[in-house]
């Protein structure tokens, strides 16, 4: 039920890993006849995660994962365009990996507005059309929330940016794969993906780039991947992530209407039966399979404990940040009194979960919510 924190890696993934392990051990930059097996693989995958995105195979970098695909998207960008502008958008509900990215790059005079978001969760176009300013060289907006799960209107911003001829990235870490992420549709420059998030490994993902950009590279050394990201290629890993990406384009429309009907059933359920519940965010632009619940008077870290000693792994707050005792920044975007942001549970769902477990969890949950209220004054009153 944390599936958003990461996925396990499917069978297929690990069959197509384990060559690139083993014999097929080669160097992807070698002349020779391992290094060029290697290069096929590389190439192969290449063309297999641009199919997904709907793009060409010489607009993917493949990186360490989502993290450096975001700092490779905004450092490279915003270095690279300094002359034309230094002040970049982006929103207050991004991932760390885009908001301590955006603050690094404050340190380096580029100036960064942090716009709010609606209590839905969503980004006001409005607000974003009058943030632009003549000076304005990269607008960055994540695809889907990775703490509700809120779907932002990218295809919307897309038009925008194109008609300023400002750079759009967005971070799709949590979207690939599970809902159609075609770059010419969403109308963005870049996009950042995470294998892990797909049933891959972990530590390998990708930055699509849209041919004519212009960036510079935050890894320097050998040139690889057309000099924007050197460092011998994670070819296993690749492949893997290749794999993935293939398997979740076959089953997206099934896979993505069955865990709909997983989250609605699982809403009904808690908020059915506990009282002072609610769900943060919009349900009506949202991710297959994910849920973000609040309640009063309860500590969801309390929750999570007992849904741990219950088999059923969750996240308050996001994986990423769990281990701080601040309000989650996105509760708190959404407007949320702080006092509620505690009281939230994570729960994202995936391919081996099915309607029994949706049933077990909604019956821990409610278990789990009258036993700490019942021990907390708040509760009680
Ligand atoms: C929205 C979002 N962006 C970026 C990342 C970071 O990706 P990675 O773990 O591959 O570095 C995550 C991971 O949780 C995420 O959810």
């Amino acid at each position: 039920m944390d599936h958003s924190a990461t996925t396990p890696v499917a069978a297929e993934v690990l069959q197509a890993m384990l060559p690139y392990l083993s014999d097929r051990f080669g160097n992807a930059s070698s002349l020779h006849g391992f290094g060029r097996e290697a290069k096929e693989a590389l190439e192969e995958s290449r063309e297999k995660v641009a199919k997904l995105l709907g793009a060409g195979p010489e607009e993917i970098i493949f990186t360490s994962g989502g993290t450096e695909s975001d700092n490779l998207a905004l450092k490279g960008i915003v270095r690279r365009n300094r002359r034309q502008g230094n002040h970049i958008i982006t929103t207050k509900i991004e991932h760390p990996a885009i908001l301590e990215t955006c603050r690094a790059l404050e340190k380096e005079g580029f100036s960064v507005t942090y716009l709010p978001v609606t209590e839905e969760g969503l980004v006001d176009i409005a607000a974003l059309e009058a943030a632009i300013r003549p000076e304005t060289i990269l607008i960055s907006v994540m695809h889907a929330n990775n703490e509700v799960g809120t779907i932002e209107p990218i295809e919307e911003i897309g038009r925008l940016a194109a008609e300023k001829d400002i750079y759009l990235h967005t971070d799709a870490v949590q979207s690939v794969g599970k809902i159609a992420t075609k770059v010419d549709s969403l109308g963005v420059d870049l996009l950042s993906l995470s294998a892990h998030k797909i049933y891959g490994p972990k530590g390998v993902g990708a930055l699509y780039v849209r041919k004519g950009s212009k960036l510079e590279s935050i890894v320097q050394g050998g040139g690889h991947e057309r000099g924007l990201r050197s460092g011998t290629e994670n070819v296993a890993g690749i492949a893997g992530l290749a794999k993935a990406a293939e398997l979740c384009e076959q089953n997206m429309a099934e896979e993505g209407e069955r865990l709909s009907r997983l989250s609605e059933r699982l809403a009904a359920l808690v908020i059915g039966r506990v009282k002072d519940a609610w769900i943060n965010g919009t349900m009506k632009r949202r991710l297959p399979g994910s849920l973000n619940f609040g309640f009063s008077y309860v500590e969801g870290e309390s929750l999570l404990l007992y849904l741990d000693s219950k088999g059923i792994a969750v996240s308050t707050g996001s994986a990423c940040s769990s281990h701080k005792l601040e309000p989650s920044h996105v509760l708190l975007s959404l407007g949320l009194p702080p006092v509620n942001c505690h009281g939230s549970l994570r729960i994202t769902m995936g391919r081996s979960n099915t309607e029994e477990d949706v049933d077990y969890v909604g019956e821990c949950i409610v278990e789990a919510v009258e036993r700490f209220r019942g021990i907390s004054a708040l509760g009680r009153e």
